[in-house]
C-alpha cells in the first residue's frame, strides 16, 4: 500500500509508543521511514536515541536524527539534514505530546500559566510547524497525520489540560488542511482509544480518576465492539491515510476506537 512512499515519524520514544506501532505497519507496506528521537540534554541524547533505534533499526530507516519540537533552532537542523537525505516526501506521521505533570493532574481550572504554555507548545504548536516544514518538502501533494484522543471532544476525567490541547489541536488539523489543500497536501488526525503508553501513563494517574486503565477498563464495557485497541489498529488506520486509497479524505478527525465516541450513555447490559 505504501510502496515507493517515503515517510517522516515524529515521535517514536520506545517500542510502546503509538508511532512504534505505526512504524512497524507502515514499514511493512513497503514504505521507506525517517525518524526524530528527542535529545536528551542530561545524556547528550545518547539515552534516547539507543531507545528510538532499538525500534527503529529493524526497519531499516534511512535517518535518525534528533529533533526537539520545542526549539526553531533544532527543528531548523532538522529539517536540514532530512533535506539532504530526502529532496522530497509522501507522508508525515506526527505523534508527539506532553504537559507537565502537575498541570496535568490538576484540575483544568488550576492550571499554571507556564504549564498551559508548554503543553499547547508541545502538544499543539509542534504539530503546525511540522506540517508547514514538511508542506515544503511535499511539492507533488502528500499526507500528514496527528494523533488525537476523544479527550478533546468531550470531558474525560482525568484528561484535564490534554483535553484542551486535543481540541486546540484538531482545529489546528482543519485550518491546515483548508491550506494545504490546494497543494495536494491531506491534512488529518487518527482519534485513538485508550492504548497503555509512556504518555498515556501519566494521565489522571493520582487525580481524580484511575487513570488509563480505568480508561480502558470503560472501554472494554462500553464501546461498541467490546474491546480495547491495539497499537495496530492504529498503525493500519494511518497507514491507509497515508495511501492513495485515502486521496479524497483530509480535515478530518478519524475515529480508531472501536466506536466508543458514538456512545451517549452506558449499553443495556451494563445495566445487568
Ligand atoms: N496512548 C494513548 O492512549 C493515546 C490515545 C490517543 C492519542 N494519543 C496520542 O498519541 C500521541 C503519541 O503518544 P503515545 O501514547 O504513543 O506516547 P509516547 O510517550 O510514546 O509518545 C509521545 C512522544 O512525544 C515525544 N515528545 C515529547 N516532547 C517532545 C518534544 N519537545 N520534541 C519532540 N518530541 C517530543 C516523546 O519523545 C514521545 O516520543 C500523542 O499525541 C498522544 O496524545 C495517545
Amino acid at each position: 500500500m505504501l510502496r515507493n512512499k517515503r515517510g517522516l515519524i515524529l515521535g517514536v520514544a520506545n517500542e510502546f509508543s503509538l508511532a512504534a506501532f505505526i512504524s512497524a505497519k507502515a514499514h511493512a507496506a513497503g514504505a521507506d521511514l525517517g525518524f526524530n528521537f528527542l535529545p536528551d540534554a542530561s545524556s547528550r541524547g545518547a539515552k534516547a536515541e539507543k531507545r528510538v533505534r532499538r525500534v527503529t533499526d529493524p526497519l531499516r530507516p534511512e535517518f535518525v536524527f534528533p529533533c526537539d519540537l520545542t526549539s526553531d533552532e533544532s527543528i531548523d537542523i532538522f529539517f536540514t539534514a532530512l533535506q539532504r537525505e530526502w529532496q522530497h516526501f509522501d507522508f508525515m506521521v506526527h505523534s508527539v505530546a506532553w504537559a507537565p505533570l502537575a498541570d496535568i493532574l490538576c484540575r483544568t481550572t488550576d492550571v499554571s500559566r507556564a504549564g498551559f504554555r508548554e503543553a499547547m507548545d508541545i502538544s499543539v504548536y509542534s504539530f503546525l510547524t511540522a506540517a508547514r516544514r514538511a508542506a515544503e518538502l511535499m511539492p507533488r501533494g502528500g499526507s500528514i497525520m496527528t494523533l488525537s484522543y476523544y479527550g478533546g471532544e468531550k470531558v474525560v476525567a482525568g484528561y484535564n489540560l490534554m483535553g484542551v490541547c486535543k481540541a486546540a489541536l484538531e482545529s489546528a488539523v482543519r485550518y491546515a488542511s483548508s491550506e494545504l489543500g490546494p497543494r495536494g497536501i491531506r491534512v488529518n488526525a487518527i482519534s485513538a482509544g485508550p492504548v497503555k503508553t509512556l504518555s498515556a501513563s501519566a494521565v489522571g494517574a493520582t487525580g481524580d480518576s484511575g487513570g488509563i486503565d480505568d480508561m480502558m477498563r470503560l472501554h472494554q464495557l462500553v464501546s461498541p465492539l467490546r474491546r480495547n485497541i491495539t497499537g495496530g489498529d492504529v498503525g493500519d488506520v494511518a497507514c491507509w491515510l497515508a495511501s492513495d486509497h485515502a486521496a479524497a479524505i483530509t480535515g478530518e478527525l478519524i475515529h480508531a476506537d472501536a466506536g466508543y465516541n458514538i456512545m451517549g450513555g452506558a449499553p443495556p447490559d451494563l445495566h445487568g
